[in-house]
């Protein structure tokens, strides 16, 4: 552990040790929501707000779930209904926030670098982003790779093909952090205006054509078009020329190997991105993901509370970093 930290900013900001244990405990928090009585008295007496806002299904609802089944008192707030439509400031709203005395504010902004920016001003709360422009989603990767470990034996010298809008997808920048961190490969495929040049430094290969990706890929991973981010409309062909060229459809799954898998973070565009049956197919591990997601947050708040679990069956190495989470009583 080179570095002791309050906050989960990014993919970025963490060791390949430091994933793994979070990806090891959230799967041991898998089996809590599939029990009858879905409690665990982990972070009684903690504070959790989630503080959005951009919309949200999947990470809101599964921080606030993830909150509840381990005890936690859990506040949501968005951005409509708070005093930032009033004209508010970003800062005195994470300001007031903070004088609550939350131990975790769980934040999605639409502008990159805004959990570090508030963490400047409140030294006393941990911030979890939860997806800031298109900078990072760091939990949104620990669900996709708790997914891979258990539903699509493991991520490792796997490759995984991201499909879509890599130009404003934080789900993509995330994957290649933690590609190079975890010994997996990643193919990007875009048009040329939706990929920016940039992406090559993270040593990832890069596709315009689609169907010279798929062989060879485990993971078919598709992204939502970011219509809300698009700003020049000639950065998009048409609906139908974008599925007929980089959509998923049955037999562009066909000219995959048998065992890849699709995934999707959601929220998914039938028919444009992907085609239904493909998304509703023995194949697709989105829901999968879901369920994962919860899991992972379970593990974030858990750790970034203090109250992770005593690490059993780790590697020295992973024992390490759990070990300097406990004492820090913080993540990381
Ligand atoms: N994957 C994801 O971030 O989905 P939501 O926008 O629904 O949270």
């Amino acid at each position: 552990m080179s570095q002791a930290l309050q906050h989960l900013f990014g993919i970025g900001q963490l060791s390949r040790e430091q994933i793994e244990y979070l990806i090891d405990m959230g799967e041991s928090f898998v089996e809590l929501s599939r029990r009858p009585i879905k409690k665990a008295p982990t972070l009684r007496g903690k504070t959790v707000i989630n503080l959005f806002f951009e919309n949200s299904t999947r990470t809101r609802t599964s921080f606030e779930i993830a909150g509840k089944r381990l005890s936690a008192d859990v506040i949501n707030i968005s951005a409509s209904t708070s005093a930032t439509s009033k004209g508010e400031s970003l800062l005195d709203t994470g300001e007031t926030l903070a004088a609550m005395q939350p131990h975790v504010l769980v934040i999605r902004h639409s502008l990159a670098g805004t959990c570090e920016f508030l963490a400047d001003f409140l030294p006393h709360t941990s911030i979890v982003n939860a997806g800031d422009g298109a900078h990072e989603h760091p939990t949104q990767i620990l669900t996709d790779l708790l997914t891979l470990k258990t539903q699509a034996d493991g991520y490792q010298g796997k490759t995984v093909t991201i499909v879509g809008d890599i130009a404003h997808s934080r789900v993509a920048r995330s994957h290649l952090l933690a590609a190079q961190k975890l010994g997996y490969k990643i193919r990007l495929v875009a048009p040329k205006t939706l990929l920016p040049s940039h992406v090559r430094q993270y040593g990832c290969e890069v596709f315009h054509d689609f169907d010279a990706a798929i062989p060879g890929s485990d993971v078919l991973y598709m992204l939502r078009v970011q219509s809300e981010r698009l700003t020049d409309n000639c950065a998009f062909p048409s609906i139908r020329e974008y599925h007929e060229a980089y959509g998923l459809n049955r037999k562009r799954l066909a000219q995959a190997g048998d065992n890849c898998v699709v995934m999707h973070p959601g929220p998914m565009n039938r028919g444009v991105e992907i085609a239904s049956d493909v998304a509703d197919s023995a194949r697709s591990r989105i829901l999968d993901q879901v369920e994962h997601g919860v899991a992972i947050r379970m593990a974030v708040l858990t750790a970034l509370c203090g109250a992770a679990p005593e690490p059993e069956k780790l590697s020295p190495k992973k024992e390490k970093a759990a070990a300097a989470m406990q004492a820090q009583g913080k993540l990381l």
